[in-house]
């Protein structure tokens, strides 16, 4: 027998072997794919879904968020489905609090929401389900709950409310005919106050002769490209082009690792010079991880929790203020009871007496709530209290901005401004969480929910005192830009007037 056909002979196998595997890889993704076609349903011809592809809603409603609402309110039972997304979207308390607190095991974020983020938040406690959760839940609301940590969040707000917030608009208020736009405005702000507490890092954002900083730019591109990746028609075209490295993917990456760079220096320099003392939570969690990956992952999820939220509910709060001026006049009057005259600031137990001021934010997040939905995917085939099927792998999303809209809820004034409904006898009472999961609710409810609401009352403490601060143009609804926390497109240029403090 020649060498040649030996040769043959011997790697046949081998080569058969790879075109036997080559062939059934094909054929099995070719099958995978058909099956992910089939459940999508592309061609479901019912009528929600040819809106939705047709994108015909948008000759009716401003926002994607308006028509499901509109559809939410038509539905007897309060939830619908949007078949070519595989998604079950419910306003329907019964079944919220089912599966953010009843069936919480049946309802993870699940892989498909941890995949799109995994690159920016790696194993952070916002982009895990199981035991890495527990234990980042556990630790994160210890260090929360902690008073000393509480105290140094209210200092870093005032601090940056008193010597970078207040001279900025009264800057504006001489300058530029007033003018500014002030969701820029609170976004800088939330950076440079999350970045103080997460980090003990100064960004500076606020100061607006400066140029963003490229931390503060780089977390921007990486929290956009990612949200932007939940947008295409299916997830392989994103991972196809970041295994290309190429459009979107190469800049996310290039976006990732400055942020990775700047959380890792971070780490670093803290190390060096000593953590024991500081109260930021870098600090306060690496006196029990000593991972430094994990750490930078940890911190990154509060930033991405804490920053784009505060300033959406900031932003929509001063919408609101400016079509309803005489509310505006019943918080100033509370607060003219509560401070003193010449206070700029208030202290923890005067915001705790602010029931009017606390009913107002709480009745301005209900219509504008800075995550207007939020999904979970289904592990095992299941049926929601209303009757609804929900079958394994679902995307199943309550719909808080909708929730906020349905008379069944909340009354036939339920698009009304009327922070009175939160009172009884003009004392402050909470509402049902699961009427109202503006916090989410139940097992996985915010961590941050109070120090928001302590930083959002002492930024508008200190603004609605001083300024008159006016939407500039037509005050007409709102439209949102795409995103995982909800902005306003194109801004909310603002002007801004000076309010004299009386005695001053
Ligand atoms: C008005 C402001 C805020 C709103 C409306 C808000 C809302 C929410 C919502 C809806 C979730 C659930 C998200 C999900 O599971 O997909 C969440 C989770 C979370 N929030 Fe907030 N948030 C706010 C501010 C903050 C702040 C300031 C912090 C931190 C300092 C924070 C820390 C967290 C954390 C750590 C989680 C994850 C909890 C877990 O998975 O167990 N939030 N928040």
């Amino acid at each position: 027998m020649s060498s040649e056909s030996c040769f043959w002979l011997q790697t046949m196998p081998t080569k058969l072997f790879s075109i036997l595997f080559f062939t059934f890889t094909i054929i099995f993704s070719l099958f995978s794919f058909l099956i992910f076609i089939l459940r999508m349903k592309p061609w479901c011809n019912c009528d929600v879904c040819r809106s939705y592809l047709k994108a015909s809603w948008a000759q009716e409603f401003n926002n994607l968020c308006d028509w499901y609402s509109h559809l939410l309110r038509k539905s007897p039972t309060g939830t619908i489905h949007v078949h070519v997304l595989r998604n079950t979207i419910t306003a329907n308390p019964e079944n919220v609090e089912y599966m953010l607190k009843t069936n919480f095991d049946n309802y993870p974020k699940g892989k498909p929401f941890s995949t799109i983020l995994g690159d920016l938040l790696g194993r952070g406690i916002f982009n895990v389900d199981g035991e890495s959760w527990k234990f980042q839940r556990k630790m994160a609301s210890l260090e929360l709950g902690s008073l000393s940590i509480r105290s140094y969040a209210l200092q870093t707000v005032t601090d940056e409310v008193q010597l970078r917030l207040i001279p900025l608009l009264a800057k504006t208020e001489s300058h530029d005919d007033g003018v500014l736009d002030l969701q820029d405005v609170f976004r800088r702000f939330s950076f440079d106050t999350i970045c103080k507490f997460s980090f003990g890092l100064d960004p500076g954002c606020l100061k607006l002769s400066l140029p963003v900083s490229s931390f503060a730019f780089a977390f921007d591109e990486a929290s956009r490209l990612s949200a932007e990746r939940a947008m295409t028609p299916s997830s392989m075209v994103w991972k196809m082009k970041r295994l290309l490295n190429i459009g979107s993917e190469k800049k996310l990456k290039e976006a990732i690792g400055l942020v990775n760079h700047m959380a890792e220096e971070m780490i670093k320099q803290r190390r060096i010079i000593g953590f024991s003392t500081r109260n930021d939570l870098l600090s306060r969690f690496m006196s029990s991880i000593n991972d430094d990956k994990y750490l930078r992952d940890i911190v990154v999820s509060f930033l991405l929790a804490g920053r784009d939220t505060v300033a959406s509910a900031l932003t929509s709060f001063f919408y609101l203020m400016s079509q309803n001026p005489e509310i505006e006049s019943l918080i100033r009057e509370e607060l003219d009871r509560i401070m003193n005259p010449v206070q700029e600031v208030a202290n923890f137990e005067q915001l705790r007496e602010m029931h009017y001021l606390n009913a107002a934010v709480h009745e301005s997040m209900r219509l504008y709530p800075p995550v207007q939905f939020d999904s979970k995917f289904s592990l095992e085939d299941d049926v929601l209290p209303d009757g609804t099927f929900i079958r394994r792998g679902t995307r199943v999303t309550y719909h808080p901005y909708a929730m906020g809209r349905m008379e069944w809820i909340w009354g036939p004034d339920c698009l009304e401004f009327k922070p009175d409904r939160w009172l009884k006898d003009g004392v402050f009472v909470q509402e049902c969480p699961f009427k109202y999961p503006v916090f989410q609710a139940g097992v996985r409810v915010c961590l941050g929910k109070e120090l928001a609401l302590t930083e959002m009352k002492s930024v508008l403490v200190a603004l609605v005192r001083r300024f008159d601060i006016r939407v500039v143009g037509s005050n007409k609804e709102p439209r949102f830009a795409p995103g995982l926390t909800a902005t306003v497109r194109g801004g909310l240029p603002v002007r801004i007037e000076p309010k004299l403090i009386r005695g001053k």
